[in-house]
């Protein structure tokens, strides 16, 4: 699954049929403080954008309620017409309330809409990715999504959305899911510090699907611990660098979309996440957190 068709570090995947660099980029982070609003410096964030594109990222990672609605209307504004290698991977099943929150939306007409708002917001005919995002802002809820997926796969035999995926979801509804039609990805909260998702990512490997691990640097409280330091130390690279190369070396269906609003991070982040990292050093990371937990 994995080419060496770009020169981003760890080669390509394909959803679907969509290939996309295995290094994406998250978007979310280019909306205002607590991803309420604009952004403080718009003219940066669409450098950003550009700037990912540029490097040769096919895959970008947004929804409609980041903002609401302002990384969709950045994304647009910064790359349309979309570069036919272009992916732009959208999640729906939610919304923000005046207060900041992220009520969930899952009822059939309310996904319709939130597809519908997607297609405008990005000015697409039909969404490449499109998942479904389980649970609450708490993390993961277990119960069924029957009616909500075969709502999404109703809006895929219209011609509406390409490929589906799943977020914030439990090993459970990611099989329930797969049950009713194909998914392509599974887009979770894994990092080097939270590890709940090993054994998923290793069957979903085997199986072809994709995992896409969000917060890959710690989201809102970046990744801080003295095994990542002295790794990075020892490497002389930094520590996002090696959170993010042990991503890509953990396994081949691991898709990386770290967000930044900051072009120099952004290029940071790329220069580095290609370090090889040896046994000794996935040793001292892999006690930051044990398998599975
Ligand atoms: N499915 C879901 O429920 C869900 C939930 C959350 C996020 N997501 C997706 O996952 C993506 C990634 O998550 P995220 O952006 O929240 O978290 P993240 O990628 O784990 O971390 C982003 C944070 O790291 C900082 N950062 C990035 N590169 C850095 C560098 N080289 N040096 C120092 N700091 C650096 C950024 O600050 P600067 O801006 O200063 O660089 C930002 O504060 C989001 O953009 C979004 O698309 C999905």
């Amino acid at each position: 699954m994995s080419t060496p068709s770009t020169t981003l570090p760890g080669g390509t995947w394909t959803l679907g049929d969509l290939t996309v660099t295995r290094f994406g980029y998250g978007a979310m982070q280019l909306a205002g403080r607590w991803v309420m609003g604009p952004p403080a410096d718009h003219d940066g964030a669409i450098a950003v954008l550009r700037e990912a594109v540029d490097l040769g990222i096919t895959h970008i990672d947004t929804s409609d309620s980041y903002g609401p609605h302002i990384t969709n209307q950045l994304i647009r504004e910064a790359l349309h017409p979309y570069p036919d290698s272009l992916h732009v991977v959208t999640k729906i099943g939610g919304r923000r309330d005046e207060q900041g929150g992220w009520p969930t939306e899952r009822r059939p007409d309310q996904l319709r809409r939130q597809v519908e708002d997607n297609l405008e917001s990005l000015g697409l005919d039909t969404l490449g990715v499109v998942n479904l995002r389980l649970g609450n802002a708490d993390g993961p809820v277990q119960e069924s999504i029957a009616e909500a997926y075969e709502t999404l796969v109703d809006l895929q035999q219209r011609g509406l959305i390409r490929h589906l995926g799943v977020s914030n979801a439990t090993v459970a509804q990611v099989d329930e899911a797969r049950a009713i039609a194909p998914l392509v990805c599974v887009q979770n909260m894994y990092n080097l510090a939270h590890r709940l998702d090993d054994d998923l990512i290793d069957r979903l490997a085997a199986d072809g699907v994709a995992y896409v691990p969000f917060f890959p640097l710690g989201g809102f409280s970046p990744l801080q611990s003295s095994a990542l330091s002295a790794v990075a130390a020892r490497l002389d690279a930094t520590a996002m660098s090696v959170a993010l190369a042990w991503l890509l070396q953990r396994s081949p269906n691991i898709l990386l979309i770290p967000g930044t609003s900051s072009v120099a991070h952004l290029r940071e982040n790329v220069a580095g996440a290609g370090l090889t990292l040896g046994e000794d050093d996935l040793a001292e990371l892999d006690r930051i957190s044990p398998r599975g937990s």
